[in-house]
């Protein structure tokens, strides 16, 4: 018996995307996640309209996990799902149903801390990648956080620094939004920069005392320097529009990378992490790559599928839970804020 496989269901709803993975022990057999186009359209993630479209995709988007990891639903062992934080009317949804589904298979149920999973996602078995050690730094980019985590061991993690403001994912996001550019425009800032000159333009870097982040201003400056050149010339944003989104990136990378050598610095600890969605940044992934040589840290990116919200980083958290005994009553709640 103890070398049987540990097969584990995991289920993410916090935000937009409902998604579902299927784990043997730390190895991935399936990830499958359904975005939500919905929100393209209003320029941001509408919470009512996110909730109900988990729960039109939260059968289908389970039923294909566990059909692409090739196991029958009897041979699971637990269910791991995200409790939070996030939107409470999507986080009710993946909550709920991974509650009923625990009861009805009779199999204990794994409440998970989203951001703990986005850090934790560097433990998925993946063939060529090493896993950093204990302890290590890990700098969450998403688009509700901004933080950078001291990662003592698997459940013991202290916040070292945070935004006092935006996320850094918002600063991407209203930043596009003001080009003129669909949500979520950090992947299209992203793809336009990859053409322009980062130094075409130039925004001042906040001042922020120690670790701490804020965004907030840098949002203003773009605002007032797009709209002081589009009143000189109406076609501003499309004449130049890889080199403000160049000139974009560059500034939030630097400001990211700023706070991480300080806090290399400051901890003495040199094996430093991203996860969440703006990890999937070339601009970052490029950058924090180049301090291996620069700097002599050892560098831990995520691998795409790994970056914005998925379930298999859930499952890799519920891994390491079931293991620990670490185990949930159904009496268990979603929580749209929860303790680090
Ligand atoms: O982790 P995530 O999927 O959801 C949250 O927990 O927030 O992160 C979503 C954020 C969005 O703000 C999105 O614009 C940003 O990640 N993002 C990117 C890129 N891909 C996703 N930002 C910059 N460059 C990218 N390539
Ligand atoms: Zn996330």
């Amino acid at each position: 018996m103890a070398n049987e496989p540990i097969y584990l269901l995991a289920i993410e709803s916090s935000c937009d995307d409902t998604a579902a993975a299927v784990l043997q022990n730390g190895k991935v057999l399936s990830n499958v996640v359904a975005n939500q186009k919905i929100h393209s359209e209003f320029g941001g993630v509408i919470p009512e309209l996110a909730s109900r479209a988990h729960q039109q995709n939260i059968v289908p988007v389970v039923e294909m996990a566990i059909r692409k990891a090739n196991i029958d639903k009897k041979q699971l062992n637990a269910i791991a799902f995200t409790q939070g934080p996030g939107l409470m009317g999507s986080l009710l949804v993946g909550s709920s149903f991974s509650k009923s589904l625990a009861y009805a298979l009779n199999i204990p149920l794994i409440a998970v801390n989203h951001m703990h999973a986005h850090i934790l996602a560097h433990f998925i078995d993946e063939d060529g990648y090493d896993k950093p050690n204990f302890p290590f730094l890990a700098m969450t980019i998403s688009g509700g956080h901004t933080q950078i985590v001291k990662v003592n061991d698997f459940f013991n993690m202290e916040i070292i620094g945070e935004t006092t403001d935006d996320a850094v994912g918002e600063a991407f996001d209203k930043s596009a939004k003001i080009l003129g550019l669909p949500y979520p425009g950090g992947p299209l800032i992203d793809k336009f920069a990859k053409e322009g000159n980062p130094k075409a333009y130039k925004f001042t870097k906040p001042k922020v005392q120690g670790l701490n982040f804020s965004f907030s201003g840098l949002k203003t400056a773009i605002l007032y320097f797009v709209q002081k050149n589009v009143a000189e010339n109406p076609n501003f944003i499309e004449e130049n529009l890889a080199d403000i989104c160049a000139s974009i990136q560059h500034t939030i990378v630097e400001i990211l990378m700023d706070k991480l050598k300080l806090a290399v610095t400051e901890t003495g600890i040199k094996q430093v992490a991203i996860g969440g969605g703006v990890s999937a940044n070339s601009g970052i992934r490029e950058t924090l790559k180049s301090a291996e040589k620069k700097h002599g840290w050892q560098t831990f990116i995520p691998k795409f599928e790994y970056t914005t919200d998925n379930a298999a980083m859930i499952g890799i958290v519920g891994y390491h839970k079931f293991l620990s005994g670490k185990f949930e009553n159904h009496a268990v709640t979603a929580k749209a804020r929860i303790e680090f």
